[in-house]
């Protein structure tokens, strides 16, 4: 991302999570308790653990923000830690104050346990879990809700929708008390949807311009997300179908159908944007994975630490969240401007 970045910190169990976001512009209309229902949004869903009764995320806003609006410097958000007290020694900076309480060597299969080890020679596994851990999608989702609060100021809004849980398209909580009860877990499939875009964000002219490549990059990379569509699942379907034709209707280019999911040749085509995620059953299971412990490579069972049965709605508002980011920087790439006045001038032509 070019114009509209951010960098995140800070482990699962430690002090908080942090954000910076750089290129944001001023005078956009920051609403703390619209990022703290986008967080409270990703704690729900069916299926979550119990960590989520222990934590209430609640954003920070340290700098950047002045009386409601952006300041066009860069903005810090802050979620802490709830539960930190509890935390404070394992997680301690200080050699002082090593433990090995909480420590753990058996590689949890599905995790980043064993490459990340190997990696950066981590003993610990419990270091490799501090960041590999979903936490972090929490500081992630409130940087999404403040590009989306910037998209709003353009009529740009999105929303998610769950469509298959498992192998069930409905009836998703029965399967998740079903998967609950046996000690092991589901993935699912879910689609996210923004209107109101204007046609020709992203290019055709260079592969890394093309936004159905950023957009499945900014999908991809959220954990346990294994495969990502745009538009219409186009295997089993014939040209002249999925093809989306075009008509003129009183001076206006329309189209009856968008199986392309609004997106042509790496750009927007102002239709919706509709990208659909696929997330693989989570790893950690109360009947825990066959697994080797790195001490002593002896079979044995992967660690288990509290841990949700399936997460696809809170994902669903995690890939929102990446997409709002993805579409701030595509606004500001085409259109620069420094406050939403000027950028919303492409909004009086003919775009
Ligand atoms: C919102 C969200 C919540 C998650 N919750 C858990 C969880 O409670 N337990 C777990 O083992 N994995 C959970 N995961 C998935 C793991 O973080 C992920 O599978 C793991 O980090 C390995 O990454 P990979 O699946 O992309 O290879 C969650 C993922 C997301 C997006």
């Amino acid at each position: 991302m070019d114009k509209f970045r951010f960098l995140t910190a800070g482990e699962s169990h430690g002090r908080c999570l942090t954000a910076i976001i750089e290129g944001m512009p001023a005078g956009v209309a920051i609403d703390p308790e619209f990022i703290n229902a986008e967080l409270a949004r990703r704690q729900q869903g069916y299926g979550r653990g119990s960590r989520m009764k222990i934590e209430t995320d609640i954003v920070e806003i340290a700098s950047g923000v002045r009386f409601g609006k952006t300041l066009g410097s860069p903005i810090t958000l802050v979620i802490k830690n709830n539960d930190f007290e509890n935390w404070e020694k394992i997680m301690s900076i200080d050699p002082k104050d090593f433990t090995d309480e909480k420590s753990f060597t058996a590689y949890r299969p599905g995790h980043a346990d064993y490459a990340g080890s190997v990696k950066y020679g981590h003993v610990d596994l419990r270091n490799v879990l501090e960041r590999s851990s979903a936490r972090k999608t929490a500081i992630e989702t409130a940087v999404g809700a403040v590009a989306k609060l910037f998209l709003k100021e353009f009529g740009i809004e999105g929303k998610s929708n769950i469509l298959q849980i498992g192998n069930l398209t409905e009836n998703f909580q029965a399967e998740i008390d079903r998967a609950k009860e046996a000690g092991d877990t589901l993935g699912g499939k879910f689609e996210v949807i923004y209107e109101n875009l204007p046609a020709g964000l992203g290019s055709y002219v260079h592969w890394d311009r093309a936004l159905d490549g950023k957009l499945a990059r900014a999908l991809m990379s959220i954990p346990a997300v294994k495969a990502v569509e745009i538009g219409e699942n186009p295997l089993g379907t014939d040209g002249s179908r999925y093809h989306d034709e075009m008509y003129s209707e009183n001076g206006k280019i329309i189209r009856k159908t968008n199986h392309a999911g609004g997106i042509e040749g790496g750009m927007t085509n102002g239709e919706p944007l509709v990208i659909r995620a696929v997330m693989k059953p989570i790893p950690t299971m109360k009947t825990p994975l066959k697994t080797v412990d790195s001490a002593d490579l002896t079979e044995t069972s992967a660690h288990f630490e509290r841990s949700d049965v399936c997460a696809a709605e809170a994902c669903a508002v995690v890939a929102e969240a990446r997409i709002a980011c993805v579409l701030a920087d595509e606004i500001l790439l085409k259109f620069g401007g420094d406050n939403p006045e000027e950028i919303k001038l492409w909004q009086k032509t003919k775009i």
